[in-house]
Protein backbone atom coordinates (compact mmCIF):
# COMPACT_ATOMS: atom_id res chain seq x y z
CA UNK A 1 0.00 0.00 0.00
CA UNK A 2 1.54 3.28 -1.08
CA UNK A 3 0.20 5.65 1.81
CA UNK A 4 1.09 10.09 0.76
CA UNK A 5 1.20 11.64 4.02
CA UNK A 6 0.67 15.74 2.93
CA UNK A 7 -0.52 19.11 3.23
CA UNK A 8 0.83 22.52 2.15
CA UNK A 9 0.99 24.22 4.84
CA UNK A 10 4.66 23.31 6.67
CA UNK A 11 5.20 22.08 10.72
CA UNK A 12 1.32 20.15 10.73
CA UNK A 13 3.64 16.98 11.72
CA UNK A 14 3.97 15.29 7.98
CA UNK A 15 7.25 13.71 9.20
CA UNK A 16 6.21 13.19 12.81
CA UNK A 17 3.35 11.32 11.62
CA UNK A 18 4.97 9.50 8.59
CA UNK A 19 7.75 8.16 11.53
CA UNK A 20 5.63 7.09 13.86
CA UNK A 21 3.33 5.12 11.33
CA UNK A 22 6.23 3.75 9.53
CA UNK A 23 7.70 2.17 13.39
CA UNK A 24 4.43 1.08 13.98
CA UNK A 25 3.68 -0.68 10.69
CA UNK A 26 7.57 -2.32 10.93
CA UNK A 27 6.59 -3.54 14.62
CA UNK A 28 3.53 -5.35 13.16
CA UNK A 29 5.88 -6.93 10.49
CA UNK A 30 4.95 -5.10 7.49
CA UNK A 31 7.81 -4.60 5.42
CA UNK A 32 8.50 -0.17 5.31
CA UNK A 33 10.00 2.38 3.35
CA UNK A 34 9.24 6.04 3.58
CA UNK A 35 10.41 8.25 0.50
CA UNK A 36 11.06 11.55 2.04
CA UNK A 37 10.39 14.28 -0.52
CA UNK A 38 11.50 17.23 1.26
CA UNK A 39 14.50 19.45 0.61
CA UNK A 40 14.77 19.78 4.20
CA UNK A 41 15.24 15.94 4.57
CA UNK A 42 13.50 15.50 7.98
CA UNK A 43 13.32 11.82 7.53
CA UNK A 44 16.19 11.02 6.31
CA UNK A 45 18.20 13.05 9.49
CA UNK A 46 15.51 10.59 11.35
CA UNK A 47 16.43 7.83 9.64
CA UNK A 48 20.22 8.62 10.44
CA UNK A 49 19.46 8.57 14.01
CA UNK A 50 17.48 5.51 14.35
CA UNK A 51 19.27 2.65 16.08
CA UNK A 52 20.44 -0.62 13.63
CA UNK A 53 18.79 -2.74 16.25
CA UNK A 54 15.54 -1.86 15.88
CA UNK A 55 13.22 -2.81 13.35
CA UNK A 56 14.01 -1.75 9.91
CA UNK A 57 12.41 1.13 8.28
CA UNK A 58 14.05 2.43 5.10
CA UNK A 59 14.26 5.70 4.03
CA UNK A 60 15.16 7.07 0.53
CA UNK A 61 15.41 10.50 -0.77
CA UNK A 62 13.05 11.67 -3.98
CA UNK A 63 13.68 15.28 -4.62
CA UNK A 64 12.41 15.04 -8.22
CA UNK A 65 9.19 15.20 -8.85
CA UNK A 66 9.57 13.36 -12.28
CA UNK A 67 10.95 10.36 -10.32
CA UNK A 68 8.19 10.07 -7.67
CA UNK A 69 6.31 7.80 -9.12
CA UNK A 70 8.95 5.14 -11.04
CA UNK A 71 10.41 5.02 -7.30
CA UNK A 72 7.04 4.88 -5.59
CA UNK A 73 5.91 2.29 -7.98
CA UNK A 74 9.35 0.52 -7.98
CA UNK A 75 9.64 0.26 -3.68
CA UNK A 76 6.44 -1.22 -3.81
CA UNK A 77 7.34 -4.24 -5.64
CA UNK A 78 9.74 -4.62 -2.47
CA UNK A 79 7.64 -3.40 0.24
CA UNK A 80 4.58 -3.84 2.01
CA UNK A 81 4.23 -0.26 3.09
CA UNK A 82 5.23 2.69 1.37
CA UNK A 83 5.05 5.70 3.17
CA UNK A 84 5.74 9.09 1.37
CA UNK A 85 6.40 12.17 3.24
CA UNK A 86 5.45 15.40 1.71
CA UNK A 87 7.21 18.98 1.33
CA UNK A 88 5.25 22.05 2.09
CA UNK A 89 6.56 23.46 -0.96
CA UNK A 90 4.04 24.76 -3.90
CA UNK A 91 6.01 22.53 -6.42
CA UNK A 92 4.73 19.42 -8.68
CA UNK A 93 6.07 17.33 -6.11
CA UNK A 94 2.69 17.83 -4.08
CA UNK A 95 0.50 16.88 -7.19
CA UNK A 96 2.94 14.10 -7.51
CA UNK A 97 2.40 12.99 -4.13
CA UNK A 98 -1.19 12.77 -4.61
CA UNK A 99 -1.36 10.56 -7.69
CA UNK A 100 1.29 8.31 -6.49
CA UNK A 101 -0.47 7.48 -3.40
CA UNK A 102 -3.36 4.87 -2.68
CA UNK A 103 -4.60 6.31 0.39
CA UNK A 104 -3.76 9.85 1.23
CA UNK A 105 -3.58 11.36 4.84
CA UNK A 106 -3.67 14.81 5.71
CA UNK A 107 -2.54 16.08 8.88
CA UNK A 108 -4.24 19.48 10.20
CA UNK A 109 -4.14 20.77 13.86
CA UNK A 110 -7.17 22.46 15.08
CA UNK A 111 -6.26 25.34 14.75
CA UNK A 112 -8.12 28.60 12.63
CA UNK A 113 -4.83 29.12 10.35
CA UNK A 114 -4.20 25.29 9.47
CA UNK A 115 -7.87 25.14 7.91
CA UNK A 116 -7.69 28.56 6.33
CA UNK A 117 -4.77 27.30 3.85
CA UNK A 118 -5.81 24.15 3.02
CA UNK A 119 -7.83 25.95 -0.33
CA UNK A 120 -4.83 25.27 -2.56
CA UNK A 121 -4.18 22.00 -1.63
CA UNK A 122 -8.01 20.96 -2.45
CA UNK A 123 -7.35 22.32 -5.88
CA UNK A 124 -4.51 20.26 -6.43
CA UNK A 125 -6.36 17.54 -5.15
CA UNK A 126 -9.58 18.16 -7.68
CA UNK A 127 -7.11 18.95 -10.43
CA UNK A 128 -5.61 14.97 -9.65
CA UNK A 129 -8.91 13.67 -9.67
CA UNK A 130 -9.47 14.61 -13.61
CA UNK A 131 -6.14 11.87 -13.72
CA UNK A 132 -7.77 9.25 -11.39
CA UNK A 133 -11.36 9.26 -10.75
CA UNK A 134 -10.95 8.11 -6.68
CA UNK A 135 -8.12 9.26 -4.16
CA UNK A 136 -9.44 8.24 -0.74
CA UNK A 137 -8.59 10.64 1.49
CA UNK A 138 -8.49 11.34 5.71
CA UNK A 139 -7.76 14.17 7.74
CA UNK A 140 -6.02 13.44 11.24
CA UNK A 141 -5.93 16.15 13.68
CA UNK A 142 -2.55 16.47 14.78
CA UNK A 143 -1.17 18.38 18.18
CA UNK A 144 -5.12 17.75 19.22
CA UNK A 145 -6.19 18.71 22.73
CA UNK A 146 -8.99 16.85 24.31
CA UNK A 147 -9.40 19.59 26.51
CA UNK A 148 -10.10 22.36 24.24
CA UNK A 149 -14.06 21.98 23.69
CA UNK A 150 -13.42 24.66 20.16
CA UNK A 151 -11.33 21.63 18.66
CA UNK A 152 -14.25 19.27 18.56
CA UNK A 153 -16.00 22.10 16.33
CA UNK A 154 -12.95 22.91 14.29
CA UNK A 155 -13.00 18.91 13.53
CA UNK A 156 -16.86 19.27 12.25
CA UNK A 157 -16.31 22.29 10.65
CA UNK A 158 -13.26 20.77 8.22
CA UNK A 159 -15.71 17.75 7.64
CA UNK A 160 -18.81 19.84 6.59
CA UNK A 161 -16.21 21.85 4.11
CA UNK A 162 -13.93 20.13 3.00
CA UNK A 163 -15.88 17.04 2.29
CA UNK A 164 -13.09 14.34 3.21
CA UNK A 165 -13.76 12.46 6.68
CA UNK A 166 -10.93 13.01 9.77
CA UNK A 167 -9.74 10.05 11.27
CA UNK A 168 -11.78 8.93 15.02
CA UNK A 169 -7.77 8.66 16.33
CA UNK A 170 -6.71 11.84 16.98
CA UNK A 171 -2.84 12.51 17.82
CA UNK A 172 -2.62 15.19 21.13
CA UNK A 173 0.44 17.41 21.53
CA UNK A 174 2.91 15.32 23.94
CA UNK A 175 6.74 16.06 24.15
CA UNK A 176 7.54 12.42 23.54
CA UNK A 177 6.85 13.71 19.52
CA UNK A 178 9.67 15.76 19.75
CA UNK A 179 11.88 13.88 21.43
CA UNK A 180 11.72 10.44 19.12
CA UNK A 181 11.87 12.54 16.52
CA UNK A 182 16.08 13.19 17.47
CA UNK A 183 16.39 9.64 18.70
CA UNK A 184 15.00 8.07 15.15
CA UNK A 185 12.48 6.40 17.09
CA UNK A 186 8.63 6.58 17.46
CA UNK A 187 6.26 7.03 20.14
CA UNK A 188 5.84 2.98 19.70
CA UNK A 189 9.31 2.49 21.10
CA UNK A 190 9.29 4.94 23.79
CA UNK A 191 7.98 5.91 27.19
CA UNK A 192 4.80 7.64 26.94
CA UNK A 193 1.86 5.12 26.95
CA UNK A 194 -0.58 7.37 26.27
CA UNK A 195 1.42 8.43 23.06
CA UNK A 196 1.93 5.11 21.74
CA UNK A 197 -1.91 4.01 22.25
CA UNK A 198 -3.13 6.89 20.46
CA UNK A 199 -0.57 5.71 17.47
CA UNK A 200 -0.80 2.01 17.53
CA UNK A 201 -4.73 3.18 17.31
CA UNK A 202 -4.45 5.10 14.54
CA UNK A 203 -2.22 2.09 12.58
CA UNK A 204 -4.81 0.21 13.34
CA UNK A 205 -7.73 2.95 11.94
CA UNK A 206 -5.72 3.41 8.78
CA UNK A 207 -5.37 -0.37 8.17
CA UNK A 208 -9.27 -1.18 8.43
CA UNK A 209 -9.62 1.63 5.88
CA UNK A 210 -7.45 -0.07 3.55
CA UNK A 211 -9.05 -3.58 4.14
CA UNK A 212 -12.68 -1.38 3.19
CA UNK A 213 -11.17 -0.19 0.05
CA UNK A 214 -9.78 -2.81 -0.73
CA UNK A 215 -5.98 -1.82 -0.71
CA UNK A 216 -4.76 -4.83 1.32
CA UNK A 217 -5.58 -8.10 2.34
N1 LIG B 1 1.57 15.75 18.16
C1 LIG B 1 2.64 16.52 18.38
N2 LIG B 1 2.98 16.89 19.64
C2 LIG B 1 4.07 17.68 19.87
N3 LIG B 1 4.88 18.16 18.91
C3 LIG B 1 4.59 17.83 17.63
C4 LIG B 1 3.48 17.00 17.30
N4 LIG B 1 3.44 16.86 15.95
C5 LIG B 1 4.49 17.56 15.46
N5 LIG B 1 5.17 18.15 16.47
C6 LIG B 1 6.37 19.01 16.34
O1 LIG B 1 6.04 20.07 15.45
C7 LIG B 1 7.14 20.36 14.60
C8 LIG B 1 6.68 20.20 13.14
O2 LIG B 1 6.37 18.83 12.92
P1 LIG B 1 6.80 18.09 11.57
O3 LIG B 1 8.23 18.36 11.26
O4 LIG B 1 6.38 16.68 11.70
O5 LIG B 1 5.86 18.85 10.54
P2 LIG B 1 5.92 18.82 8.94
O6 LIG B 1 4.51 19.00 8.48
O7 LIG B 1 6.65 17.62 8.48
O8 LIG B 1 6.77 20.13 8.65
P3 LIG B 1 7.44 20.55 7.23
O9 LIG B 1 6.28 21.06 6.44
O10 LIG B 1 8.41 21.62 7.62
O11 LIG B 1 8.04 19.33 6.64
C9 LIG B 1 8.25 19.41 15.00
O12 LIG B 1 9.11 20.07 15.88
C10 LIG B 1 7.53 18.27 15.71
O13 LIG B 1 8.35 17.63 16.67
MG1 LIG C 1 8.35 17.43 7.22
Amino acid sequence: MKIGITNLKGGVGKSTITQNLAVCFAHLGFKTVIVDTDTNQNSLSWFGARDKDLPNVNVVGVSESEALNKSVHNLHQDYDIVLIDGTPNLSKMATRIILASDILLIPIRPSAQDFRTMDEFFKRYEDAKEFRNTIPAFFILNEFSEQKRVHEGISKQIESSFDVPVLNSKINSRVAYTEVSVLGQGVFEYSDPKAKNEMVSLTKEILEKAKELKLME
